[in-house]
């Protein structure tokens, strides 16, 4: 049965356990199709999708990215940043290709064309009652590895994976910043901002406490800081380089 709009919209959540169901065709197709029609950049396609059903690629990108979502799932898909498909088409023509994937706003199209891409997937699996969870450790957990598995050539790199699958949980929904710190009216900003953001901390730390499921007692200021300690680490222009990203300006 398909989900309203508003209920796709705003009862959507990560999904990180999932039934053995496999995904009809139907809802495949559809899937699919919706990631087709995403808006992009110049209606250049910067991206394309990569889906994984295969077991043994799944225990592969399980085993390198560390997030058990990727072998437990029915469907993997994996969202790239692709220049190498306009690099083909070029050649083909016998044209020259100036290498925007070399330049930072090269870098986002990409990045932006494949995460709408994901968002339509989303959007299209919850509305048919399928769960999802991005896993974007499949970009930074060891890029070299992951592109070999895949064999991405030059000009392609991993944006971020989607797992998809029948749901065997329903956590609860994670509560989100109110609309006056996501939303601002006609110009950058709020009233009192850091006093709301210490309340949306206190609201989240409760959460965390009293959730169903695994509950923790860190609040969401910290565990946010500590995520990007973490990520300090991740060597993601020498994985860009790799993949033929030169970031010259
Ligand atoms: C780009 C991106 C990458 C993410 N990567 C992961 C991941 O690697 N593993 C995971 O379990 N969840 C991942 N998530 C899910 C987020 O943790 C989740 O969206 C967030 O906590 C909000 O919860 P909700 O989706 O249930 O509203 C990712 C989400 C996004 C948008």
């Amino acid at each position: 049965m398909e989900k309203s709009v508003k209920t796709t919209l705003l009862d959507r959540r990560s999904i990180r356990r999932y039934e053995r169901d496999v995904i009809s065709e139907e809802d495949l197709h559809f899937i699919r199709e919706a990631i087709r029609n995403t808006p992009t950049s110049y209606n250049g396609q910067q991206y394309s999708v990569i889906e994984v059903a295969d077991q043994d690629i799944k225990l592969k990108l399980e085993a390198i990215v560390g997030q058990k979502q990727l072998k437990t799932c029915n469907r993997v898909f994996i969202f790239l940043s692709d220049y190498n498909k306009i690099s083909v088409a070029a050649k083909a023509k016998g044209m020259s290709n100036p290498g925007f994937e070399n330049t930072a706003d090269g870098l986002m199209v990409g990045v932006i064309d494949a995460s709408l891409a994901m968002m339509s997937a989303i959007v299209a699996a919850n509305s048919r009652g399928l769960g999802t969870c991005p896993i974007g450790y499949a970009r930074t957990a060891n890029p070299k590895a992951i592109s070999e598995v895949l064999g991405l050539p030059k000009g392609v790199f991993v944006v971020c994976a989607l797992t998809i699958g029948v749901p065997r949980e329903l956590p609860d929904l994670k509560p989100k910043q109110s609309e006056d710190l996501l939303i601002f009216k006609d110009k950058y900003g709020t009233d009192n901002m850091a006093e709301k953001l210490l309340d949306y901390d206190r609201e989240f730390t409760e959460y965390h406490a009293n959730r169903s499921g695994n509950t923790s007692d860190e609040d969401w200021i910290g565990e946010i800081l500590s995520y990007y300690q973490e990520a300090m680490n991740y060597k993601m222009l020498e994985a860009l380089k790799q993949q033929g990203y030169g970031m010259r300006q």
